[in-house]
């Protein structure tokens, strides 16, 4: 649907046939605010995605057509990034990065379109990163490898758009593979695809709709903070480049010197990344409980020593906590709003739903849209 949709506005808009590319947004099961701090993330690629079409046009120009932003851009690489609409701040940070590396980019006509909810912590902005990186490897001929073309989104997030993102999104988006998640590691970027058995159970995405408008300046914030807690223990910490290297009882005796705030945040992570381990472990062992646990010990840590919750999430988490047949439940992403992500069993699917309906409502008079997600194939041509 969506992709005939790209295929005939590019027909409308610049005639000639294009050659069309998808990518997708992504879950993440646990390991939340870990990826820059070199740790443990466990995402998968969902079955909601961008789909872009693209043809080199033989000029030095790129037109790019958005239809869910009902946009047409039109730029070089010299373009003042400023003056492009946020949206196109992701491909021309993308063909930015690519030029960096000393990649000769052509003029190309895209037109993009997708069905990943802008803005509900599922990557749509990674997704759309993937989208060019890939098709602008093949169109140009450039013969990156997939992890290149996941830092060049990195980066274009990070320079163009001015989120210091770690490289969880654009992985995942890249490297997914159906009906499973991917162990990897920050640090050394190791992965590992896991089969997950869900044994009836289903897992279940809860949209608040809070777009919140501090979340990238938070998400920067936090991120600072942890380089600060590394930099104070590191100072006798022989080794430390990161929390990754760090265990809390390494850490402690610099709890006054960093602060509560830092400490928290730093005792955060370090305990996320072991749920990301046990999380692993249990999913080998098909015991899906541990997992529900460990999730909510996850939101626990995100909402009380790493602050990236808010009234909504809290309020989705907690009605999951009292309804009949959920395994567990947490907020997914970088925080301040978007989703949580339930583990629930498939007969109680529909009783979830209306308890979380009931206590959003009667907190916040109005209703969180739910989406049931299946893990789909990650980043590459479309053929058929
Ligand atoms: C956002 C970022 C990711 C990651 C998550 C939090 O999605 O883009 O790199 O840090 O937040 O886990």
């Amino acid at each position: 649907m969506i992709k005939a949709q790209v295929k005939k506005i590019f027909a409308q808009e610049f005639g000639s046939s294009p050659r069309l590319f998808a990518a997708p947004g992504r879950i993440n099961l646990i390991g939340e605010h870990t990826d820059y701090n070199n740790g443990f993330v466990l995402p998968a690629s969902i079955d909601k995605r961008i789909y872009l079409a693209i043809a080199p046009n033989q000029t030095e120009g790129f037109n790019i057509v958005s239809t869910d932003f009902n946009e047409r851009v039109s730029f070089t690489a010299n373009h003042n990034t400023q003056s492009l609409p946020h949206w196109a701040r992701y491909p021309f940070g993308v063909i930015k990065e690519m030029q960096k590396l000393g990649c000769t980019i052509n003029g190309f006509n895209a037109v993009f379109g997708g069905d990943i909810p802008a803005g509900a912590g599922l990557s749509s902005s990674a997704a759309l990163e993937s989208a060019f990186a890939i098709a602008l490897n093949e169109l140009n001929a450039l013969n990156l490898d997939k992890f290149t073309l996941a830092k060049i989104g990195q980066s274009a997030e990070h320079n163009y758009v001015g989120v210091r993102c770690g490289i969880m999104d654009q992985f995942a988006s890249i490297f997914g593979k159906d009906e499973q998640v991917v162990l990897l590691d920050c640090q050394t970027l190791e992965h590992r695809h896991f089969p997950l058995h869900l044994n009836g159970h289903k897992l279940i995405l809860t949209d608040t709709q809070v777009k919140h408008s501090l979340a990238s300046s938070e998400y920067n914030k936090r991120r600072a903070e942890c380089e600060e807690g590394v930099r104070i223990a590191a100072t006798n910490e022989v080794g430390m480049k990161s929390l990754r290297d760090a265990t809390i009882k390494q850490i402690e005796p610099y709890k006054a010197m960093m602060g509560e705030q830092v400490y928290m945040r730093c005792e955060y992570v370090i305990e996320e990344n072991e749920r990301v381990l046990a999380t692993c472990k249990a999913l080998s062992n098909d015991n899906l409980e541990a997992v529900g646990a460990l999730m909510y010990q996850s939101h626990q840590g995100l909402q009380h020593k790493y602050q990236v919750s808010c009234a909504e999430l809290d309020c989705l988490v907690d009605a999951a906590k009292s309804a009949q047949g959920v395994l567990g439940s947490r907020m997914m992403g970088g925080g301040f709003g978007g989703c949580t992500i339930s583990l629930v069993k498939e007969s109680a699917v529909d009783a979830f739903k209306k308890s979380l309906t009931d206590a959003f409502g009667q907190q916040f008079n109005r209703q969180p849209i739910f989406y049931s997600v299946t893990i789909g194939n990650g980043a590459g041509e479309v053929t058929e």
